[in-house]
């Protein structure tokens, strides 16, 4: 296979401190289509997807859920792998920016680029809130200089940090996409971006000193690579960059990566420099599409109107929850899901377009032909017509595919499909067959075989699975998609189809309307935020006395060095004074905490967290909300003498 056959396609890769959405499938299955239809026209593909697993935000997610970061990140990796099990996605490869294999090329960059003096230190100044730990933009401010979340004052802060010389890529980056116009698609977005680098590049920063969930910059222990430069090289990583043998020998430049249009910055700014930087070729192509609304609101956890993909795939399946996630938009655009839409094209174009086709082909097979195609037949011109409008319809497929119109392909391959249908309308297939009109019929028959057999072969992209169903019910060799199919009139060996199970049954709108109703209700009625669900097993009484439960008074709070949620407790039992780590920075200041009376266990092992002794533990309260998480100590209600017992 000649190199230039080398089709790559990546999806962003998703960050870890939340369960997969409508916004994750959209992306990959549309990348999953596009691997798909490469592959069977033959070229040599690799499709990457993965997940985004370091920075501030895991860090806080993971802290929330009283997870390390690692062990959130091992455990939503698996919803993500999942999914894509559930959605039939044939990625190649999985990449998490966790494993070794990517730090290690995070580092390797770092040091290459640094010692090319395309990275440099220096500091950074902006407006800092302490409790968010994050930079806030001056146009995002609240008035008085307040932090747009949290409304607390904001801190002018000047950090060190390791920069990425962005702006001497500034006029290469403008004359790459100059004479690269497919470059950016859609045409609205390389507009956008054209104008933001003629705008002027400033150089970007690329460490921080105030989280440890990173990969640390080699050299310097001091500093995390910033997570956006961490996660981009994961394109490169994945294929073994920068090693010799690596398969991105073989498959950079990427052709394509897809995103969504909120990301694209990212993708068609810093990383093409950063690629230039390397010496490495930029990106073929990126593309940003649309983001969905949900019955024409914006999707949010607290509207509890988040589109679950896995509830999707089970109550639809997931070959229509596929086929109308691209078909209903334009991929560049907005678009709307409603699950009102979705029934009502499953029952229209699936059920009854082509699942009609194949069901009344076989009936009619079997009836007439005791299932077995006729094999020798002679075309008439309007057999002829209908063919070459097969071969019209997938030469329009491949172009619209090249551009991303998904949408317009699919209705390319539905005009074909009616086509079909109404074929069978015009040539009346049961009367040939009752006026024993033989040689008609086979003629009809043969044609409705081949018109199928192109319909599974142009849909298998969007609906591999449903391809695959019609595929063996004509009884044919071999996988669907596998590799192009010829049209063909040509007598062939016997082939048998057998009607199976019904492709696509159609809903009932009443009965739907009706559960769905249910549904929302339920949805309504729940706040599907919340988590009650750590019911521990039955302890006895003499299993609780074993706790040595004590009224404690924090004498002192301070910071324990390089932590961002952690306190160093002093504390005073009355009998003793012992010191205790806890991680409660973001919910209380420390001037807060001294002189609270709290509870502690006293008889907890002893341990060592980021080199301070912890003796104890302190006992807090907290919500079951995960998206607005927050934590109350537990306090004694009158003035016991310290050191007492809880029973
Ligand atoms: N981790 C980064 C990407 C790094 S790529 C080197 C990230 N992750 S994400 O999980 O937050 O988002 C992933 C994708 O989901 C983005 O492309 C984003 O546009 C997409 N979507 C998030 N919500 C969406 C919708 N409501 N609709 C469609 N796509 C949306 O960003």
């Amino acid at each position: 296979m000649s190199e230039s056959s080398a089709f790559y396609i990546t999806t962003p890769i998703y960050y870890v401190n939340d369960v997969p959405h409508i916004g994750h499938a959209y992306t990959t299955i549309a990348a999953d289509v596009l691997a798909r239809h490469n592959r069977m026209i033959g070229r040599d593909t690799f499709f990457l997807t993965g997940t985004d697993e370091h920075g501030q935000k895991i860090q806080q997610a993971a802290s929330a859920k009283g997870l390390t970061a690692q062990q959130l990140a091992d455990q939503t990796v698996e919803n993500f792998k999942r999914l894509w099990k559930v959605l039939n996605i044939t990625n190649d490869d999985f990449i998490r920016t966790t494993e070794e294999r990517h730090e290690r090329v995070v580092q390797h960059i770092f040091s290459k680029l640094l010692e090319k003096g395309d990275i440099y230190l220096g500091s950074y100044e902006g407006w800092y809130c302490v409790p968010c730990e994050t930079y806030v933009p001056e146009a995002q401010m609240g008035e008085g200089n307040t932090c747009p979340d949290c409304k607390r004052p904001l801190q002018k802060m000047t950090e060190e940090s390791y920069f990425f010389r962005m702006s001497k890529y500034q006029d290469r980056l403008l004359e790459y996409y100059e004479s690269h116009p497919e470059a950016i698609l859609p045409k609205s977005r390389y507009n956008e971006i054209v104008s933001f680098i003629k705008g002027g590049l400033k150089d970007q920063s690329i460490s921080r000193t105030t989280l440890t969930w990173g990969v640390p910059v080699p050299g310097d222990s001091r500093h995390v690579v910033y997570v956006w430069f961490d996660a981009l090289i994961n394109y490169l990583s994945a294929l073994g960059y920068p090693d010799e043998g690596g398969k991105w020998r073989k498959f950079w430049p990427v052709c394509h990566h897809l995103v969504g249009k909120d990301i694209i910055r990212f993708h068609s700014v810093v990383w093409p420099a950063l690629l230039m930087a390397l010496d490495l070729e930029p990106p073929k192509m990126v593309f940003a599409h649309g983001w969905w609304t949900v019955d024409g609101d914006k999707m949010s956890k607290s509207k509890g109107n988040v589109v679950d993909p896995f509830e999707m795939a089970e109550l639809y399946g997931p070959d229509p929850f596929r086929y109308f996630l691209l078909r209903e938009v334009p991929f560049g655009l907005d678009g709307d899901f409603s699950e009102r839409g979705l029934v009502q094209r499953i029952n229209s174009d699936l059920a009854n377009d082509l699942g009609n086709l194949l069901n009344r082909t076989l009936q009619m097979m079997t009836k007439y032909r005791g299932g077995v195609v006729p094999s020798r037949v002679c075309p008439t011109k309007l057999e002829s017509s209908i063919r070459a409008m097969g071969e019209d319809v997938t030469a329009q497929v491949d172009s619209l595919l090249e551009r991303f119109a998904f949408d317009e392909a699919l209705k390319a391959i539905w005009s074909f499909i009616g086509r079909a249908n109404k074929y069978i309308d015009e040539t009346m297939p049961w009367k040939l067959g009752n006026e024993g009109r033989g040689e008609e019929l086979d003629r009809v028959l043969r044609t409705l075989f081949e018109a199928l057999k192109l319909s599974a072969q142009l849909v298998y992209p969007f609906m591999p699975d449903a391809a695959a169903r019609i595929w063996s019910q004509l009884g044919l060799d071999g996988q669907v998609g596998e590799g192009r199919i010829r049209w063909s009139f040509d007598p062939i060996p016997e082939v048998r189809v057998t009607k199976g199970e019904v492709l696509f049954p159609r809903i009932d709108v009443k009965a739907w309307e009706e559960e769905y109703a249910k549904r929302l209700a339920k949805r309504a009625g729940a706040d599907t935020d919340m988590d009650y669900s750590d019911h521990e097993e039955e302890v006895t009484i003499d299993h609780f006395k074993r706790v040595e439960l004590r009224v404690a008074e924090v004498l002192s709070a301070e910071p324990v060095p390089k932590s961002d949620k952690l306190y160093k407790l002093e504390l005073d039992l009355g009998y003793e004074k012992r010191t205790i780590v806890s991680g409660i920075r973001d919910f209380y200041r420390a001037e807060e905490l001294v002189g609270k009376r709290i509870i502690v266990i006293c008889n907890l092992k002893p341990s060592v967290i980021r080199g301070v002794k912890s003796n104890g533990m302190l006992l807090a309260a907290e919500s079951p909300s995960k998206s607005n998480f927050t934590l109350g100590l537990l306090t004694v209600d009158r003035d016991v003498p310290l050191g007492s017992r809880i029973h």
